[in-house]
């Protein structure tokens, strides 16, 4: 399959990663989200990104020309519909996920594969709602996407050997390092990593210690190289609420509970380094 077109629905923490790693290794990128706001902060977050690089001496400044020059925007989904693969990074909604991909299995032409960023939804579930079960699949980055080389692929019940191994061989020529999973709730990374997570909330609602000795003792006790809650603050705690959510959904497992002090963080609309407080206040938001 001769991909040269990728389109990315969302361009938030994810989509704007992946959108620079997709334009950096010389494809075109169309990126999509609902306003023109989003899509300006999804801009100046690459380009910040690019700058860093540029600093760090990983590309020259006409290299950076060239891959701002690949990434094009639209807020317009039938805009991606010429694209040679996708991938959706929109919030970790299911039925959001559902209604996105069933347009997009109405708009792109029916051998596109069509792939999902999310980190916790069934894939078989959001196949389902296609015509094309066998050309959807889990293409899992991680965050922040341009420095993580693992991209988990991971195979909903009816994805095609030949869809797979397309999806293992671009990671791959993206210069990622592609695990392959099955569709089982928490994919590998989350299924270990967000009871961690949840565990220190757990120990902070707790008062068994504060946030920061819980980070500093993970850190230096279990040589983590950034505490659980530092991590969730950079991943967003909405993220990972729904991440733990979905993963409690699917195994009715007590011990996948989302803390109470987790969901409270949420609500009161404090998700991290996304929105200058989480766990721990940030000055400048991403
Ligand atoms: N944050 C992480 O650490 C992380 C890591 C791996 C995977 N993921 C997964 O990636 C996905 C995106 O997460 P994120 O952290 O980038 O979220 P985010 O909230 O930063 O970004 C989501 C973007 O999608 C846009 N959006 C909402 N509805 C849309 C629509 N209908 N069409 C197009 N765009 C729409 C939003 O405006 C926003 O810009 C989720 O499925 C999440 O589980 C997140």
């Amino acid at each position: 399959m001769n991909i040269k077109t990728i389109g990315i629905i969302g361009a938030g923490r994810m989509g704007a990663g992946i959108a620079q790693v997709m334009a950096a290794s010389g494809f075109e990128v169309i990126l999509m989200d609902i306003k023109d706001e989003f899509i300006r902060r999804g801009i100046d977050n690459i380009k910040k990104g690019l700058t860093k690089a540029l600093e760090n001496g990983k590309i020259t400044p006409e290299e950076k020309e060239e891959i701002n020059s690949r990434i094009h925007t639209t807020t317009r989904l039938e805009d991606v519909a010429k694209v040679d693969f996708i991938i959706e990074a929109v919030p970790e909604i299911i039925e959001l996920k559902l209604d996105i991909f069933k347009r997009l299995d109405e708009i792109c032409p029916e051998h596109i594969i069509l792939s999902t960023n999310t980190s916790s939804i069934p894939i078989t579930r959001i196949a389902s709602v296609t015509k094309r079960q066998d050309r959807v699949i889990g293409m899992h980055f991680m965050n922040p996407a341009p420095v993580m080389e693992l991209v988990e692929v991971v195979r909903g019940i009816n994805t095609s050997d030949e869809t797979f191994l397309i999806v293992k061989n671009l990671a791959e020529k993206i210069g990622k390092i592609p695990v392959e999973s099955k569709d089982s709730p928490g994919f590998i990374v989350n299924r270990v990593l967000m009871p961690m997570i949840n565990e220190a909330v757990f120990a902070l609602m707790e008062g068994v210690a504060t946030a920061e000795d819980i980070d500093k003792a993970m850190t230096l006790g279990a040589n983590l190289p950034m505490g659980p809650l530092a991590l969730s603050d950079l991943i967003g705690l909405d993220t990972v609420l729904s991440i733990m959510e979905s993963i409690y959904k699917e195994t009715k497992d007590l011990k996948h509970k989302p803390c109470p002090l987790l969901k409270r963080y949420v609500d009161e609309g404090h998700l991290g380094k996304k929105t200058g407080k989480g766990f721990y206040e940030y000055s400048n938001k991403t």
